[in-house]
């Protein structure tokens, strides 16, 4: 069967819309990216050091007309000729949420068309199959499970095993801080900007990576989760003069590595254990982290040491690493339950 889907993504800080076509094969499904249009705020949200939520909904507001009408090449009457509707009802900021929950609703009753609530996570997940150098890529319906997933966001860092499409196991997950949050932490304490990810990355480059020793949260804990607030706090303490609150003189390119280096190297080492239990056939990172180059290849190389084929490791191409719609289209193309009006949830658990 072949389908067309339109797809919004607003969960925090991105406006994004997506168009696709699908075709159902007995063994896969085919999957052709028409448009993938994202309208970032990171501009708007910079001299706060974050996201600003009212801000964002604001923005949101502001940006979905044109991105919608982007993503159809100019013609909003185009959505005659699709068959779905898909959109991130959560998790993420309820007012942003709204925005595209909203719109997908409007745009639903008025061109009677089927809505495919789509979680967060879910996007991030399906973003990792794309292959933008095709026209057309595969996703193989079976021989790919199980797939464990290494989701490392702004939001959220859990360990998934998913053993058929659409359906996930949470095995492993952050106890406190995301690992994209400290890195948009301890930028902020090294006063380096927003968002901080892209920049300790840009800095670590001229650093030495063993230059400050971190600790890595949870590494004997035997089980899959992560902490990171352990190694925020001690960045705080070796970086600011408490007495005077100013920040003492250290080396920023060497901190920003040593930090890289400590929450890449908990991450893949977490990976492994959890390919160690549940012996997958492929491995997914992703998440707006997994932008991180350092993080690519590290992972790459040590995750194909452990038993895993190159060509079964799946990255997303970095622009589809940070929030973006085509995974959401992706996932809400493979589902087949249908809505008349949605709610937007800031909670919503992966089903
Ligand atoms: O997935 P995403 O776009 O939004 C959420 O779902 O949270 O992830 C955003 C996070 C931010 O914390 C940002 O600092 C981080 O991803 N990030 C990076 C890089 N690019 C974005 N972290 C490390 N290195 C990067 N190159
Ligand atoms: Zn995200």
């Amino acid at each position: 069967m072949n389908k067309k889907i339109l797809a919004i993504e607003t969960s925090c800080d991105e406006t994004a819309a997506s168009l696709i076509k699908t075709e159902e094969k007995p063994d896969h499904f085919s999957i052709e990216v028409i448009a993938n249009v994202v309208a970032s705020q990171i501009d708007l949200h910079k001299k706060w050091g974050g996201v600003f939520p009212e801000l964002a909904s604001r923005a949101h507001l502001e940006a979905m007309v044109p991105v919608l009408e982007e993503s159809l090449n100019d013609k909003i009457d185009e959505i005659k000729n699709i068959d779905a509707i898909a959109v991130t009802q959560g998790p993420g900021l309820i007012g942003s949420l709204m925005m595209g929950v909203e719109t997908a609703n409007i745009l639903s009753s008025f061109y009677n068309k089927p809505l495919i609530p789509v979680q967060h996570i879910e996007g991030h997940i399906y973003a990792a199959f794309c292959d933008l150098k095709k026209n057309k890529f595969e996703i193989k319906k079976q021989g790919i499970f199980p797939i464990l997933v290494l989701v490392v966001s702004g939001g959220h860092t859990s360990l998934i095993l998913m053993r058929d499409h659409l359906k996930y196991e949470v095995v492993g997950h952050t106890i406190d801080d995301a690992a994209g949050e400290a890195f948009d932490k301890v930028a902020r304490i090294m006063e380096l900007g927003y968002p901080g990810g892209p920049i300790i990355e840009k800095m670590a480059l001229d650093g030495d990576d063993n230059a400050y020793e971190l600790p890595q949260g949870l590494r004997n804990s035997g089980d899959l989760n992560f902490s990171f607030s352990g190694v925020k706090t001690s960045v705080l303490y070796k970086t600011k003069n408490f007495k005077t609150g100013e920040l003492t003189p250290y080396n920023k390119n060497d901190m920003a590595a040593s930090f890289q280096k400590a929450v890449c190297d908990i991450l893949i080492f977490k990976t492994k254990k959890a390919i160690e239990i549940y012996q997958p056939k492929t491995v997914i990172l992703s998440g707006g982290v997994s932008a991180n180059s350092y993080l690519r290849s590290r992972f790459t190389n040590e995750i194909s040491q452990s038993g895993i084929e190159e060509n079964s490791i799946l990255i997303p191409p970095k622009k589809l690493s940070t929030d973006n719609a085509v995974g959401i289209a992706i996932a809400g193309a493979l589902k087949d339950k249908y809505s008349e009006y949605l709610d937007a949830d800031a909670n919503l658990n992966l089903a």
